[in-house]
């Protein structure tokens, strides 16, 4: 469970990170807030490329970026996904597999968009049964 002034600040951070998504090919840009224990957010936007596939998600770039940082990798407490628009839509199945290998597995994760609604799950519900040695 995290906070209402902590979702806010994360629905902010997400939001703005939205507004510096590449995204020209698919004009569909994604906002993600990481949140760490330590309560500093660290924010991911989707950075498309002409070669598509080589895409990254909002969600990877700010997990990626919080390791990059030297951020404590048990440190991550949650994510919230913000999609401009009407439609509440989910982590796509790649993202999912790069929170599970950080996000321990009660940690909530959150999508939102400009509907004042959120789906909610808990890290295992998003990815049950994913991949590990
Ligand atoms: N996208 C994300 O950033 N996160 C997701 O979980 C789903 C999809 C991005 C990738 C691509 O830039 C655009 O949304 C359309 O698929």
């Amino acid at each position: 469970m995290i906070a209402q002034p902590d979702l806010d600040r994360m629905l902010e951070a997400a939001k703005r990170a939205a507004s510096h998504a590449h995204c020209q090919y698919s004009q569909f840009p994604v906002g993600a807030a990481l949140l760490m224990d330590d309560g500093q957010i660290i924010p991911g936007c989707n950075v498309e490329n002409v070669s598509y596939g080589l895409t990254n998600c909002a969600e990877r770039t700010a997990v990626f970026s919080a390791i990059a940082q030297g951020l404590p990798r048990k440190g991550m407490r949650s994510v919230l996904i913000y999609m401009p628009g009407q439609t509440l839509y989910s982590p796509c199945g790649a993202c999912r597999q790069v929170l599970k290998e950080f996000l321990p597995p009660e940690a909530p994760i959150y999508a939102t968009c400009d509907l004042p609604e959120f789906k909610q799950w808990t890290m295992a519900e998003l990815l049950p049964d994913g991949f590990d040695f």
